[in-house]
């Protein structure tokens, strides 16, 4: 098990290249198990989320070919039960129920189980796929759904909480083999869902709407394979562009959709920070004092909840209070102890956080909770006097291709160590 050891103090500057989108990779990878034939997915990220994926994907029988950044997936024979051992370890499992529902018409995943970013139910999945005609049985702690036959149907994708992403991804893909005509009303119009949608189309599939609140899915026979390349991660996009702002000169991160980063690029904007957009590249121009700002996290195209905890971490050392309202993960402020640990100043009350800048964070052992929460230390260490020490940074690789090299390739003194037991 690692940890990573982050030193203070040094100014980033230089140019970055982010990686594929790992929340675009993941469905699109489970979508190649709805045809036969090869498919050839680029730009794949190397993260442990994508392997447990593709573990996932031979497990069920299809052959997988990998080589630097591209991925092979023939899923000529499979079969529907989906491992526990394998799916306990990532939730985002819980999208090959959509694709082998559509193909074969039954599929068996374990239920994801607690999440410390929150409560994650998937009974929008479910409400979802009965719009089609489909039953589900929950036993043993597996969910086995099933139909004799997916008809076209309305269904609404609406929850506490707003649209659900992982949701909509998987009726689109069961309702691409239906009978007749869908509509996903109240979908989610992340990029990661489009991205999803371009690639059925590429395969044979009927969609449009996708990137709107109402998708249609005319139904097809079957589907051919096809070839695609992911978009860039956002989110990664979004924790480089806080890195600049915390510690950054003049940073630039080059192969990113701007328009994708639109909500983040306000927050930092009002905070100060000036933000200079091309093409696909984008520049963000450091100047030490971050001012506050206030942030309420939305779905798609509102402010990302997977920004939050970085977000935090930038605001925490600064001027004045700002004020943070989760709205799509309310509990989701496991990071918050950690940057109390190192000197921040964060009042929690429910859903809300109230920062309050101050002037100087210091370096101290922190324990990385989640994914995001995990790249909030890092950040956070960045500007902190001293060494900050953050453990069980497992959970950063699986998001994250490679950050601390990255990081230390614009200046940062980041060291990965080996923890022995
Ligand atoms: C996706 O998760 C992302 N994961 C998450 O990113 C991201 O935080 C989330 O969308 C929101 O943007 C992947 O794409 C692999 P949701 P997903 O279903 O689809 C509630 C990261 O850091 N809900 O849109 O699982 C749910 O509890 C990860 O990369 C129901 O109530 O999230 C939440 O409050 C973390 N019933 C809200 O909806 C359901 O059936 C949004 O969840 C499903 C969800």
């Amino acid at each position: 098990m690692d940890k990573i050891l982050v030193h203070g103090g040094h100014p980033l500057s230089g140019t970055v290249k982010i990686g594929g989108s790992k929340n675009s990779a993941l469905p699109i990878l489970a979508a190649t198990l709805l045809t036969k034939e090869p498919c050839v997915i680029r730009h794949v990220p190397d993260l442990s989320d994508i392997h447990y994926m593709l573990q996932i994907l031979s497990h069920l029988g299809a052959q997988v070919e990998r080589a630097s950044g591209v991925v092979t997936v023939t899923a000529e024979k499979i079969d529907t039960v989906a491992p526990y051992d394998i799916v306990r370890k990532m939730r985002a499992s819980v999208c090959v129920l959509g694709p082998l529902l559509g193909r074969e018409k039954e599929a068996t995943v374990s239920l994801p189980g607690g999440c410390v970013i929150g409560d994650r139910p998937i009974d929008l999945h479910l409400k979802g796929f009965a719009g089609l005609g489909a039953s589900h049985r929950i036993a043993q702690g597996n969910v086995k759904v099933f139909a004799g036959e997916l008809k076209g149907g309305l269904v609404s994708l609406r929850g506490k909480q707003g649209p659900t992403v992982l949701g909509t991804d998987n009726v689109m893909m069961a309702a691409t083999l239906a009978d007749g005509v869908t509509v996903i009303d109240n979908a989610a119009a992340e990029p990661e869902v489009v991205d999803l949608a371009n690639f059925l189309n590429a395969m044979g599939a009927k969609i449009e709407g996708a990137g709107t609140r109402r998708i249609i899915i005319e139904g097809v026979k079957e589907l051919h394979g096809a070839e695609h390349e992911v978009i860039p991660d956002r989110i990664e996009a979004g924790t480089f562009m806080v890195a600049a702002a915390v510690a950054g000169e003049k940073v630039t991160l080059q192969r990113v959709d701007p328009g994708h980063l639109d909500a983040v690029s306000d927050r930092l904007q009002e905070a100060g920070y000036k933000i200079d957009v091309a093409k696909d590249s984008l520049t963000v121009h450091g100047n030490g004092v971050t001012n506050c700002t206030q942030i309420t996290t939305e779905p798609y195209p509102g402010f990302p909840t997977d920004m939050q905890a970085q977000m935090c971490a930038l605001l925490s050392k600064g001027k004045g209070v700002s004020v943070i309202t989760e709205t799509v993960f309310p509990q989701r402020y496991m990071h918050v102890s950690e940057l109390k640990r190192m000197g921040a100043n964060i009042e929690l009350d429910g859903a809300t956080a109230t920062v309050t800048g101050v002037e100087h964070l210091s370096g101290a052992p922190v324990m990385a909770s989640d994914l995001r929460a995990s790249a909030a230390l890092v950040l956070a260490g960045l500007h902190a006097d001293g060494v900050t020490e953050v453990s069980r940074v497992y959970h950063i690789d699986r998001g994250y291709e490679c950050i601390d090299e990255k990081l230390n390739s614009l200046g940062a003194q980041i060291e990965r160590v080996k923890v022995k037991g």
